[in-house]
């Protein structure tokens, strides 16, 4: 291979991604990919795929923990899984959610609880939902020198009060006010979940941080999706934005089943397999 047909970086050896360059992505008009990852196999694969930002997202307690929503993560169990993932990540930026009710009570909390994560896992941000409602606490969060990521749309950890989760926010005005509050306290991102495509893109049009789209339409600046869902491990949640990227549910059980026959039939390990 000639010098001039290497590639520049190898996916171990690109610059790590810092909240400067993920916010120059956006003037660059540059994509930003970003999936979740939870622990240090899985946020090793995805490091050395090449993805841009891993978000240690609360949504750990559905797929992780087998919990029917995000509501009941604590801050300790975000850290465990939080510290695996930077144990394993080199380049990718590690955003962590802080989970339901460490930032709500009070600007003084959330920088505590914000702290205790950058602190103890090296995280480089935090993200929480909201937007007009929280911007006084991302005003103070950035204050205190801490990347915080806003989070509008549909916010799973106002399930209750929505009466369910999943359903589209449709509310033009209050989308575009959650978005430019979160972005004029010093965001240095926003997520917008479960929108339509027409008011994500005025969105992105009208915020000078990079937006991040899930079920938000291709005029983001970037995408999320959770990543159990689009490896096609996890089943039953098929919303329509949704794409499954791979099956691998199907491929792991086949390959269970597999071990399970050759172990019952004595045909592993075999001759190949034995010191
Ligand atoms: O918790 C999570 O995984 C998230 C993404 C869906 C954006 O917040």
């Amino acid at each position: 291979m000639t010098d001039s047909a290497k590639p520049a970086t190898t996916p171990t050896e690109r610059t790590p991604m810092t909240v400067p360059r993920f916010v120059r992505a956006k003037q660059r008009g540059e994509k930003i990919a970003m999936l979740t990852g939870y622990d240090f196999l899985w946020a090793g694969i995805l490091d050395d795929s090449g993805i841009d930002a891993v978000l240690v997202g609360d949504s750990l307690g559905m797929v992780v923990q087998g919990k029917s929503s995000t509501l009941p993560v604590t801050l300790d169990e975000i850290i465990y899984h939080a510290e695996m993932v930077c144990r394993a990540v080199k380049s990718a930026l590690v955003i962590v959610d802080l989970p339901f009710l460490t930032f709500n009570i009070s600007p003084e909390e959330a920088i505590r609880n914000a702290g205790q994560i950058i602190k103890r896992t090296g995280a480089a941000a935090v993200k929480l939902e909201g937007g007009v409602n929280q911007a006084e606490t991302i005003r103070r969060l950035s204050n205190a020198e801490i990347p915080v990521m806003a989070h509008v749309g549909m916010k799973p950890q106002s399930m209750l009060k929505y009466g369910g989760m999943n359903r589209i926010q449709r509310d033009r005005e209050q989308l575009l006010n959650d978005a430019k509050a979160a972005a004029d306290a010093g965001a240095f991102g926003i997520v917008l979940e479960l929108i339509p495509r027409e008011i994500a893109k005025e969105i992105t049009a009208s915020v000078s941080i990079p937006t991040i789209g899930i079920g938000a339409g291709p005029d983001c600046d970037g995408q999320v999706l959770v990543t159990p869902d689009m490896l096609g491990l996890t089943s039953g949640f098929n919303p329509k934005y949704l794409k499954r990227f791979a099956d691998l549910r199907t491929e792991a059980q086949q390959a269970f089943k597999d071990y399970i026959s050759e172990v019952r039939a004595g045909t592993y390990p075999d001759a190949e397999h034995s010191h």
